[in-house]
């Protein structure tokens, strides 16, 4: 499969269905607190995107069950929003997508509940910080793996693991299009970055080391070592203006 090359119009499709998604990560951002039952965030999204008329892109995808992914201390990524409840100190990875007219936008955030543990608050500003750094890197003329390089570099500088068997991707009209955008790598691999490109970069970091393994709900991805983890998206244009972030309000 090519790369799909997104029009002018596509776009601004897409950076509708992007506020979107950044105002319901906002709204699920205010709900976390010690005591909330994590499957409520579930219900909130729902509601949310009834009311702006966008589609839940996550529910029913390869089975998945919910509307929203919740990640909490070493799970990484795709978490079941269930019975858990939220503990002070609690490290949450919330990850988000809806479709709108046909296309989808995509974006991640971690947030640390009530007083942080010590060295929590710098893993998840390490990795938002890596995701800018990648974002930086998404210019019309650049290879991908400058994208890819600079984040695994400004992560491991830091003493920080990066995640290696998940991995960004491109996004369009399906969630995961061509090409997957690796955290990792050689600066001199991959596709030139052209304009119209949409991609969603999403450095997922751990405290220890990078490996991971899978739950017996087969979708919870948790750090092998049971260090924390820390999980940053956005989804991005390539335009002659540079890189747009397309996931804010
Ligand atoms: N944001 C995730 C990704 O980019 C998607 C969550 S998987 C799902 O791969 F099944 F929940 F949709
Ligand atoms: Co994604």
């Amino acid at each position: 499969m090519p790369i799909i090359i997104k029009s002018d119009d596509e776009i601004a499709i897409m950076r509708h269905a992007g506020s979107v998604v950044a105002n319901t990560l906002a709204r699920l951002v205010e709900e976390l607190r010690p005591g909330l039952v994590v499957k409520g965030l579930d219900k909130v999204v729902r509601k949310e995107f009834e009311k702006h008329h966008v589609l839940p892109t996550f529910l029913g995808y390869h089975g998945y069950p919910a509307t929203v992914c919740v990640s909490v201390n070493d799970e990484i990524v795709h978490g079941i929003p269930g019975k858990r409840v939220i503990q002070e100190g609690d490290v949450v990875s919330l990850d988000l997508g809806c479709t709108y007219k046909g296309f989808v936008a995509d974006s991640a955030l971690t947030v640390i509940v009530g007083p942080a543990k010590p060295g929590t608050e710098k893993l998840v500003d390490v990795t938002r910080e890596s995701l800018d750094e990648g974002i930086r890197h998404a210019r019309a003329g650049n290879r991908l793996g400058e994208i890819s390089h600079a984040i695994q570099t400004y992560i491991e500088a830091r003493g920080f693991g990066v995640v290696r068997e998940y991995v960004g991707h491109g996004v369009g009209r399906a969630m995961h299009e061509e090409p997957q955008v690796p955290n990792y790598g050689p600066e001199d691999r991959g596709p030139v970055l052209k304009k119209g490109m949409v991609l969603a970069l999403e450095p997922m970091v751990t405290m220890g080391d990078w490996r991971t393994k899978q739950m017996n709900d087969n979708w919870t991805v948790k750090t092998m070592d049971g260090s924390l983890a820390a999980h940053f998206e956005h989804t991005i244009a390539i335009t002659d203006d540079g890189p747009q972030v397309l996931t804010v309000p």
